[in-house]
């Protein structure tokens, strides 16, 4: 049986009604020891009878046609099986709701490192001999390499905006700020990298893959190899991140399909970590202008944010730049605006926080350099400045504890002992100094469904086609289960990762552990109206707790209920129309110190604190870890993470985690990260909200105003590099 639940009214809180204890706890992760002792397997980890191996060719010009490949002679070399270029392996490939694949002609190349063809051998060696060798001749063709200079330029209706009038109240303001801001192109790079083990049984198809959507990946796999989808089944279990690369199937996963059925063995495709860089999706750079204007009271009357990002011509997605600037700050008079160069580069899509990640970091610096306009203490004006209901729609906000946050954190990382005068703090060479920015992302949750069964051992089982990336997905399904059934965790078996069960959210958008979690809620709730009907009382009256049930004077064990076979639920969640309804965010306030060198230009960051309010922790634990590992993004963004592309061909220079610095151990300082206790009664039916992408949404932008407070230099380009820091000096 299914249980709906539609999201269009308040909900009772019934996770904080039941007795097992479990839920918020910051519980280990149930696959972690798997994971530590090498157990869990990778997609790349499988090993299968008779599997050959596949390499991909990847093009050596940004633009132009292939108009040959010497196949022939690579064919001759030792335990190479088959040259593949079918023209489907060539497509751009879609990614799960970020964009289409654009119409493109079979042998077209559109950015530099677009496979081109793939090649089969008996061992990985082998093929990537063979693949080296492969000789591709190509008609090169002038490409657009520069998105600053792009002869393509697109303006979305979807991002423009245009309320009040904005020159006019710029014109007439106490106090305004126009600056522009820079973010540098920035890669998922997930540890994990891409890979595929693809095997045909007749004509069902079964991918090994390391993808976040399995629902979505199976269609688009379904379609790229033009057959049904229930010939497709694809398992996920493990992924060892994604942040956005693994939202929609790449190159790999079409590859090794289309090679195993054609050789009529499993085959196996992983990409080089080079291959990553230069084929899968990446964020792109942005140019952004911020202009705000200010009354003597310091009351924001206009908002102006206009954004130039990039993508390959045709792609549909483009960064969201503005996404919290719409909702975050009041002022009457609005304008946003994008413009989208048309680049031969590999395509852009969502990286972690798509929008916010690099919005926030702009309008959080332009905000900093209001207050400082205005003699105002920098949380004392984002405090008088957010808005009773949303400034463009109207709508009211869902749960907001940004000033909570603001002050919480200030409080906690010693705000009040800032001197507002930049430079006046000096140790030695190092110039000392703090800076806040606010955080914001989106919530966003989307339509899920979870099995849960109750064995008749008592125990019970969880099953959806739900992915954990690292998030922590075991965990908190699990004490979900754990909680509204009344079980221990060790009696909760969550299965996930696999399309044969109930299609779920999957992990994208910070909405997996709300959507998924939900689901299970549902069915969960289900169960216990079941429970309840077998002990003879309402649910209401219930009571679950270490295996056993009990109601008034009534008490049972559950696998005395369940003995006469096992109970089974399914639960389906779906998001309504609440989101339309109200304006729903999880929110946060960022705070760092930096040493700044006078002589090197050298930034450290020597503390940084996250204040967040996401609705209800499901996991303390993991949650933490998420906005731990959201803020080290933070870092990167600051001052350390840049793709840069070779102006003549758009080839990626640095496409290995050499050369593309994330920040390391040594690089990020102890981070504190609080979660304000917080129930958001209008994101979902457990009261939480999205937590994986808030920890990285303006956290860059407390380290540049940290480093304006240190040294007295305002900069707006990302990442700021010592050079930038000593040009000033
Ligand atoms: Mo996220 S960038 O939607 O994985």
């Amino acid at each position: 049986m299914t249980a709906r639940f539609t999201m269009d009214e308040t909900q009772p809180r019934l996770l904080d009604e039941t007795a097992q204890g479990v839920i918020h706890e910051p519980m280990d992760r149930p696959e972690g020891r798997l994971k530590v002792t090498g157990c869990a397997r990778y997609a790349a980890e499988h090993v299968l009878e008779g599997m050959a191996e596949g390499v991909l060719v990847r093009a050596r010009v940004g633009r132009g046609r292939v108009s040959c490949a010497d196949e022939e002679a690579v064919r001759a070399m030792p335990g190479v099986l088959g040259v593949y270029s079918d023209s489907r392996m060539l497509q751009v490939p879609a990614h799960g709701g970020a964009g289409t694949a654009p119409a493109q002609g079979p042998d077209e190349v559109r950015y530099f490192g677009q496979p081109v063809a793939l090649v089969v051998a008996e061992t990985p060696q082998q093929a990537r001999h063979a693949a080296e060798a492969l000789q591709v001749t190509y008609e090169e063709e002038p490409g657009d390499f520069d998105p600053d200079a792009a002869g393509t330029v697109d303006r979305p209706d979807k991002r423009a905006l245009d309320q009040g009038d904005l020159d006019q109240a710029m014109a007439g303001a106490h106090r305004t700020v126009d600056v522009t801001c820079t973010t540098a192109p920035q890669h998922a790079a997930a540890m994990e990298p891409h890979a595929a083990v693809a095997v045909w049984e007749g004509d069902r198809l079964t991918l090994h893959g390391t993808l976040q959507m399995l629902k979505h990946n199976r269609a688009e796999l379904a379609d790229a190899l033009g057959v049904a989808e229930e010939q497709v089944r694809i398992l996920s279990p493990h992924v060892g991140g994604g942040f956005g690369s693994k939202l929609g199937i790449s190159a790999e996963s079409v590859a090794a399909a289309l090679a195993a059925r054609a050789l009529g063995r499993p085959v196996r495709v992983v990409m080089s970590r080079q291959q990553v860089f230069e084929t899968t999706t990446h964020r792109t750079a942005t140019r952004q202008r911020i202009r705000l204007a200010a009354d003597a009271d310091g009351r924001l009357t206009a908002i102006g944010h206009e954004d130039r990002v990039y993508n390959l011509p045709g792609n549909a997605f483009s960064e969201p730049t503005a996404q919290s600037t719409h909702f975050l700050y009041a002022g009457e008079n609005r304008r946003m605006a994008q413009e989208v160069a048309r680049v031969n580069r590999a395509c852009t899509g969502a990286v972690r926080a798509p929008g916010e990640a690099v919005g926030m970091l702009a309008l959080e610096g332009a905000m900093d350099e209001m207050a400082e306009a205005l003699g105002l203490d920098p949380i004392a004006f984002r405090k008088r400045n957010i808005p009773q209901r949303h400034p463009e729609t109207g709508q009211p906000y869902s749960a907001r504890a940004l000033a909570g946050c603001m002050d919480d954190g200030a409080r906690r990382f010693g705000w009040e002992a800032r001197d507002p005068r930049p430079a006046q703090r000096r140790e030695g060479e190092w110039w000392i100094g703090i800076g806040m920015a606010a955080a914001a992302r989106v919530n966003l949750v989307s339509p899920s469904r979870a099995r849960v069964t109750l064995r008749e051992d008592g125990s019970a089982l969880v099953e959806t086609d739900m992915t954990d990336i690292g998030t922590g997905t075991y965990a908190i399904l699990n004490q979900i289960a754990a909680e509204m059934l009344g079980l221990s965790p060790a009696r909760v078996e969550v299965r996930l990762g696999d399309t044969d069960l109930p299609p779920a959210s999957g992990s994208g958008g910070s909405m997996g552990a709300s959507s998924a979690g939900s689901s299970v809620f549902v069915a969960c709730r289900a169960l216990r109206k079941t429970v309840a009907g077998r002990l003879g009382c309402h649910e209401h009256e219930l009571t679950l707790k270490d295996g056993t049930a009990t109601c008034a004077n009534r008490r049972a064990r559950l696998h005395e209920l369940a003995a006469s076979g096992a109970l089974s639920e399914e639960g389906e969640f779906r998001p309504g129309t609440t989101k339309k309804q109200v304006s729903q965010a999880s929110y946060g306030a960022f705070f760092a110190e930096v040493a700044v060198n006078g002589v090197t230009g050298e930034t450290r960051v020597r503390r940084m604190d996250g204040t967040f309010a996401a609705g209800r922790i499901l996991n303390e634990k993991t949650a933490r870890s998420q906005c731990q590992g959201g803020m080290i993004w933070g870092i990167g963004a600051a001052l350390t993470e840049e793709m840069v592309f070779d102006p003549r061909d758009g080839h990626v220079v640095n496409r290995d985690l050499a050369g593309y610095h994330i920040p390391v151990n040594a690089d990020a300082p102890p981070i504190g990260v609080t979660f304000l206790e917080e129930r958001d009664d209008h994101a979902c039916p457990i009261q939480s909200k999205g937590v994986g992408e808030l920890g990285i949404s303006g956290a860059g932008a407390a380290i540049l105003n940290a480093i304006y407070n240190a040294t007295g230099l305002r900069l707006r380009d990302y990442p700021v590099r010592p050079e930038a820091i000593l040009s000033d000096t």
